[in-house]
């Protein structure tokens, strides 16, 4: 065998000789070569950190500004190799395709992104969220995902329909809304719908909400515990919530905290919801393994500024595959 040392190469032929696993010891002497002669080297292979993808909020598209400095923002601080994932046409479809058929679309996506087939990290921004789980749950044969930070996402519902900044998009989703939000047509062609949950109307909810009741495993004669065993098999959970948001009714939702039946004034803490108690997508195995941080900014929707980026989203998306130590005292 060649070496470019050849006082190691002797070395290591002198240990062949002693007999059986002298591949193994060979395999560790070239390794601890590699170490001293190119430490940097190693040190860089071993840290890269795991890729990750952006998944938008309604109305965005990756090609938007402040989207694309978003995600590179992560990529510089991070050092990962990420990127945005757009679903269709952008903006259009995040208001009028289907929710689970966007999942697919991105299942379809990251399957064919070699980068991704050791795993990867999720970063979702509002709507970007449910896709996100949809991805986790429902995507077969897809690569695993790592850690899943959300930035408020509508994971328990909403009860009131999304705000719009495309007016025209928003016309034409008001338009739809008034056809009766769980109507089998706005329920096919407007994607909000899909996680709209209005507290005193759970019936019509459970019966025509194609999206949402599947995504949380909500219905008992239809869970499935392939989605539980799939979102609970990742690594860690951020779920940040916005204050003040005022695009998702409760802000708390993007914590899974919800309304209860008919109530619109108390909300449940994740922790008091069927959803959590009962463990039907393995929130609490994972909140009771101390794989889910919650956290809470004040200001509305998605107001998260570079400091507190770098401070609650940045470590997530390093290569550490333990949950990074947070110091929370001066926040
Ligand atoms: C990321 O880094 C590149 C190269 O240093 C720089 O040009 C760019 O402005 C940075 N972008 C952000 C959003 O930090
Ligand atoms: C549950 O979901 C998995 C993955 O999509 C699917 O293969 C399986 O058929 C589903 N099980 C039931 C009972 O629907």
């Amino acid at each position: 065998m060649m070496s470019p040392m050849p006082g190691v190469a002797s070395e290591s032929e002198a240990m062949g000789e002693q007999g059986t696993g002298s591949k193994g010891r060979n395999a560790v002497l070239v390794f601890l070569l590699a170490i001293s002669v190119f430490p940097a080297f190693v040190v860089a292979v071993e840290e890269k950190p795991l890729p990750f993808i952006v998944l938008h909020g309604i109305g965005d598209e990756c090609r938007n500004q402040g989207l694309y400095e978003f995600t590179n923002f992560l990529i510089n601080e991070s050092g990962a190799f990420g990127f945005c994932i757009e679903i269709g046409n952008g903006a259009s479809d995040s208001f009028f395709m289907r929710l689970d058929k966007q999942a697919d679309l991105v299942c379809e996506q990251v399957k064919k992104i070699p980068e991704l087939r050791g795993g990867y990290n999720v970063v979702g921004l509002s709507q970007g969220n449910v896709v996100a789980r949809a991805v986790i749950e429902f995507c077969d044969g897809g690569p695993p995902v790592h850690n899943f930070v959300s930035l408020g996402g509508p994971h328990a519902g909403t009860a009131s329909i999304p705000g719009c900044s495309i007016m025209s998009l928003c016309k034409l989703a008001d338009a739809l809304i008034r056809l009766g939000v769980y109507s089998s047509f706005v329920q096919n062609h407007l994607a909000p719908s899909g996680y709209v949950k209005i507290p005193n109307d759970l019936a019509a909810y459970y019966k025509g909400s194609m999206f949402l009741p599947k995504l949380n495993n909500e219905i008992a004669s239809t869970r499935n515990e392939t989605y539980k065993k799939r979102f609970e098999s990742i690594n860690h959970l951020v779920l940040i919530m916005f204050q003040e948001d005022a695009i998702l009714v409760p802000p708390q939702t993007a914590w899974f905290g919800y309304y209860g039946e008919n109530d619109f004034t108390t909300v449940l803490p994740p922790e008091r919801t069927d959803l959590y108690k009962e463990d039907w997508i393995g929130l609490r195995t994972l909140d009771e393994a101390g794989r889910v941080t919650y956290i809470a900014f004040p200001g509305d929707h998605l107001s998260i500024n570079d400091v507190q980026l770098k401070k609650f989203v940045v470590p997530y998306l390093r290569s550490s595959p333990i949950a990074p130590s947070i110091d929370w005292s001066s926040y």
